[in-house]
């Protein structure tokens, strides 16, 4: 039996696809190197020791999709794929709506084809919008996503809701992830935006390797210990393993659906998270203050425990796992 990895040679699938491997499962891969590489799958396959069975497709493609289960034993389904620029979703609302929503509908209706019922998705903290506190739970409203890449993530997570309540055979796992960085200790994969990068710790490595000249930091004004945005890093790594518990969760359990945050339940701000790679690289990191960027929200972290109790997972690693792993890939890539 197979787990089906969509996106899976992307950064969070690529690292989950590691962690899978090496626990024993066997591991089927559809890309369409959208925001992802090709070499990727030699380097899952170095680090893992055990090859993975790889389809180039668009999960929006019914036919190529019905193939993938048609030719493999598939088990459960861990959908990564997905458009995730929030500026960019702002700019191209429609192109982020058609292949988010279709694509996980494709997957869920080829599933009911093969009764196929274990389901994980990927969702993010985006969904919480503005929390009125911190740190958050599963039980906070969601709603009031502020671009239409977060609004995919909660367009999804109600068709899964729907979809369970009709079908209670399911059986799904939503993960809320808040702010995935680092890479695996290896340095042979990591986070490669295409283009200039909209997050912090892609944009903060680049500029300690002279690739971009300064970072921009969006706003010290905020309601926080030193004004600039909070937000609740978590080690890519830690957020694969969370991935393998899921599973382990739902072919203990089953027919249920399931919600966690993904958090370290701690919270960085922009300036502290600059200081911790600067002290745990050696590397500088100049930057200038700017003004906010429209969207965004001073704080955000999670409250952890629920994913710590039933799924008995814990994020360990520190911020300066994060800096250390994040900067050790871009040496690396650089070679
Ligand atoms: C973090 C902090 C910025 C860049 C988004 C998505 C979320 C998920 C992760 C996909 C904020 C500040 C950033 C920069 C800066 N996406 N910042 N200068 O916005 O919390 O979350 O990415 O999975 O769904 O919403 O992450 O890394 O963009 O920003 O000052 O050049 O760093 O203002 O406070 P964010 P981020």
């Amino acid at each position: 039996m197979s787990i089906l990895l969509p996106g899976g040679i992307g950064y969070i699938g690529s690292h989950t696809a590691i962690e899978l491997l090496q626990k024993g499962e066997d591991v089927v891969v559809i890309d369409n190197f959208s925001n992802s590489k090709p070499e990727m799958i030699e380097k899952i396959e170095k680090i893992a020791g055990k090859k993975i069975k790889f389809y180039e497709a668009d999960y929006t493609d019914r036919n190529a999709v019905e193939k993938v289960f048609a030719e493999n034993k598939i088990e459960a389904v861990i959908n990564f794929a997905g458009y995730k620029a929030v500026a960019e979703s702002v700019k191209e609302p429609l192109k982020y709506y058609y292949n988010n929503i279709t694509g996980c509908i494709v997957l869920l209706e080829t599933m009911k084809k093969y009764g196929v019922k274990k389901f994980i998705f990927s969702s993010s903290a985006t969904v919480y919008g503005k929390p009125e506190t911190v740190p958050i739970t599963e039980e906070f409203k969601i709603g009031g996503t502020t671009n239409p890449y977060g609004t995919t993530k909660l367009m999804i997570e109600q068709i899964l809701q729907d979809a369970y309540n009709a079908d209670k055979t399911l059986d799904i796992c939503i993960l809320r992830y808040f702010n995935p960085v680092g890479a695996h200790e290896s340095g042979l994969i990591g986070e490669e935006p295409q283009g200039i990068p909209n997050n912090l710790m892609p944009y903060v490595v680049r500029v300690a390797s002279g690739e971009l000249k300064e970072l921009s930091v969006f706003g010290n004004d905020y309601n926080t210990h030193d004004g600039t945005g909070v937000r609740d890093y978590i080690h890519v790594v830690d957020l694969a393993k969370g991935h393998v518990n899921a599973l382990e969760k739902l072919n203990k359990e089953g027919k249920g659906l399931y919600i966690y945050n993904l958090g370290t339940g701690k919270g960085t701000s922009v300036l502290d998270m600059v200081k911790a790679f600067e002290k745990t690289t050696g590397m500088k990191v100049p930057y200038k203050i700017v003004e906010r960027r429209p969207g965004d929200i001073d704080e955000c972290y999670a409250d952890a425990t629920k994913a710590e109790k039933e799924l008995g997972w814990k994020a360990e690693k520190t911020i300066e796992d994060m800096c250390r792993d994040s900067w050790n890939y871009i040496k690396n890539r650089n070679l």
